[in-house]
């Protein structure tokens, strides 16, 4: 195990150091996101078999395609509008809208024609690489900061989706105790970071947790995402007609604070090895939490939004198409050994364990779309 220290070590010590202890939150954003240091915001491959963690972005190109079917329904449940917009926030490289586009470019020519692609990425030295990844649908891409994003200046009517978005954003960390419920702040002794408890730092952590009911258990350690209904309300703000699909790891809250998960559910990655230790080199290793999708459906409702389908990634994929979109692989497969690698991949998206398919999730909700006809709606095998 490496304790290497890097240059985010002395900034955070030095913003301790004048302004007392921080939030988790605080320092969670600054391993993330500190400008030209933090892990999301500093050069590097992040995703995929070079990165740190795969998503299933990087699996196969079958996880795109088959979330394109199901937005291709979505526009025709708004009965075909000549302007569509998609919007995907936290877009990473690109990936993901490439595959999206590909297919709609080639499957669906009418919607094809009125569809403009708006990406928001908080790293703005991804852009080249969405350019570059991007390139076949470059006179229809365009780009807004996430700041733009928040303030309201912008909306859309079409379709906003996001990949492990949530999971990525700062989180605030709080214990019960025998004294009530605590924060966990971050604080220095001896020239390391070191944890200590103490009053919340916000009423809205404990708003958070009384919306969805849950009191946490003595000695229980707990994330709260106060970023997650924060985004969410941008999103609905900017949506004026259409949907939002939102895919992550998470649970819905019942089963994510349940007293069996004792400390949480924070994790870091660093090249496909999970670590426990956040505050092991800072800005090289992902820091990220379970998405409570029970918050994303409640806050979802009082925006005005409303929730169409919630369930597990495998449930989603293969009543959305995915083994359609296996069987159209197969075909243009070269040889059997070339069919059965494109199954086994595949199927990682699909399985529960040790695959991605019961853990990730996809919440769909929509504002203005009177009972839409969702490919996820007609369940497996329909
Ligand atoms: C875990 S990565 C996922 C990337 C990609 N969607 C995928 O599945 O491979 C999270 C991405 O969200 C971006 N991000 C974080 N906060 C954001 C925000 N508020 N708005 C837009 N992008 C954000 C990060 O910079 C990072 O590229």
């Amino acid at each position: 195990m490496t304790t290497e220290t890097t240059p985010l070590n002395d900034i955070i010590a030095a913003r301790i150091a004048e302004q007392g202890r921080i939030t988790f939150a605080d320092f969670m954003a600054a391993c993330l996101y500190e400008p030209g240091l933090g892990y999301y915001t500093s050069p590097g491959r992040k995703v995929g078999a070079e990165g740190d963690f795969y998503t299933s972005i990087t699996v196969h190109g079958a996880f795109g395609r088959v979330i394109a079917r199901e937005i291709a329904q979505m526009w025709r449940s708004m009965e075909r509008p000549v302007v569509f917009t998609l919007v995907e926030c936290g877009a990473g490289n690109g990936r993901l809208a490439c595959d999206i586009m590909d297919f709609l470019a080639e499957r669906e020519p009418d919607m094809y024609g009125g569809l403009r692609l708006v990406l928001v990425e908080q790293e703005p030295s991804l852009e080249s690489a969405q350019r570059e990844m991007l390139a076949a649908h470059s006179d229809r891409l365009a780009w807004c900061s996430p700041d733009d994003f928040a303030s309201g200046a912008f909306t859309f009517s079409g379709c906003l989706f996001s990949n492990e978005l949530i999971d990525a954003l700062p989180v605030h960390r709080v214990v019960m105790t025998s004294c009530g419920l605590k924060e966990v702040y971050v604080t220095c002794k001896d020239g390391a970071f070191v944890e200590e408890a103490g009053e919340l730092s916000t009423a809205e952590i404990a708003a958070y947790l009384d919306r969805i009911a849950v009191e946490l258990h003595p000695g229980q350690q707990a994330e709260v995402n106060l970023n997650a209904p924060k985004w969410l309300a941008s999103a609905s703000r900017a949506l004026t007609r259409g949907f939002i699909v939102t895919i992550d790891y998470g649970y819905p809250a019942a089963e994510l604070y349940t007293p069996r998960r004792k400390l949480g559910t924070l994790l870091c990655y660093y090249r496909h090895q999970i670590e426990e230790n956040p505050y092991l080199r800072l800005g090289l290793q992902d820091i990220t939490t379970h998405v409570d999708f029970t918050t994303l459906m409640k806050c979802g409702e009082l925006y005005g939004l409303h929730n169409d389908w919630f369930g597990e990634q495998y449930r989603f994929l293969l009543s959305a198409g995915i083994v359609e979109e296996i069987e159209e692989n197969e075909r243009s497969a070269r040889s059997d050994e070339e069919k059965l690698r494109l199954r086994l991949t595949i199927k990682k998206l699909i399985l529960p364990d040790g695959g991605m398919g019961e853990t990730f999730k996809v919440l769909i909700q929509s504002r203005g779309v009177n009972a839409p006809q969702l490919l996820c709606r007609r369940g497996i095998g329909g």
